[in-house]
């Protein structure tokens, strides 16, 4: 168990985050439940909304089709059962990439209806535009280069990035270039390791690692992964639990008792009150 619990009680901000560039490793997972949320508060320095909860909440097989309007739900939800760490929530695919007008209206829309410190953006260097717009408009907007699982359709599916020279080369481009349009951190997933370091090195942001260093600012994992939740982890995710398992083996107990008329006990059903003389 760790021992180390925050009990400051002021939420953390985006330049909070920034500040921390080469000190502590930030410690973030993603939420996006109130109970979870409050759970995890206590350990982490930023719980991200994912568009990821398509896929491990809503049985998508991928986050294309994530909406605007599943996003504020749930970031309401994370933000309604945190207190301390920055809540970052993900700008589903489709509501930021065009025209930046659009993707203020998007991103504004987020914040108010969440009350979330940041958004995060899949961010190629040809939405770097985008990512300066929100940002001089009060938006704070945190990156995420490498594996894009926005991309999974152009990329054919979800592969780890930059093992090769023109990969390298373009992770590289579009690190620097959302940094330079004012992210305050960058996501790095799922990236040869020497990469990630590069990244690092360069960057005068915070870089999260998921799939990627040690030597990275922070590290992110999906929390359903990092809890052992599903059957199958990708490599990148080290399971600190094994709630598969556990789940199973409880219902299983609960049906057996329910079968065999075990459930409910004695303690477990109410009783008329006793009239009183
Ligand atoms: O959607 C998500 O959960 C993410 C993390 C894996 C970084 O982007």
């Amino acid at each position: 168990m760790s021992t180390h619990r925050e009990t400051s009680t002021r939420r953390l901000t985006a330049p909070d985050i920034f500040a921390r560039k080469g000190g502590v490793p930030l410690v973030c997972l993603t939420a996006y439940t109130a109970p979870m949320a409050g759970l995890l508060d206590a350990h982490c320095d930023v719980l991200l909304v994912g568009d990821s909860l398509g896929m491990v909440v809503h049985g998508l097989p991928n986050t294309i089709g994530v909406t605007l309007e599943m996003m504020i739900l749930h970031g309401q939800a994370v933000m309604r059962g945190s207190r301390r760490a920055l809540v970052v929530v993900d700008l589903p695919f489709g509501s930021y990439e065009g025209a930046p007008e659009v993707a203020y209206a998007n991103a504004a829309r987020v914040m108010k209806e969440t009350g979330a410190g940041a958004v995060k953006v899949e961010a190629a260097a040809v939405i770097a535009g985008n990512i300066e717009y929100l940002v001089a408009r009060g938006i704070p907007v945190m990156g995420h280069v490498g594996l894009r699982p926005q991309a999974v359709m152009a990329d054919g599916g979800f592969k780890a990035k930059g093992r090769c020279e023109a990969e390298r080369r373009r992770i590289l481009e579009d690190a620097r270039a959302t940094e330079a349009s004012g992210a305050f951190a960058i996501v790095i997933e799922g990236v040869a390791e020497a990469l990630a370091r590069d990244v690092t090195s360069v960057a005068k942001v915070p870089t999260i690692g998921i799939g990627a260093s040690v030597g990275c600012d922070g590290q992110i994992l999906v929390t359903e992964d990092m809890l052992g939740l599903f059957d199958w982890t990708p490599k990148f995710v080290r399971r600190y639990a094994e709630l598969h398992g556990e789940i199973d083996r409880a219902v299983g107990r609960y049906a057996d008792d329910v079968r065999t008329g075990l459930f409910p006990g004695p303690a477990e059903i109410y009783f008329a009150k006793t009239r009183q003389a």
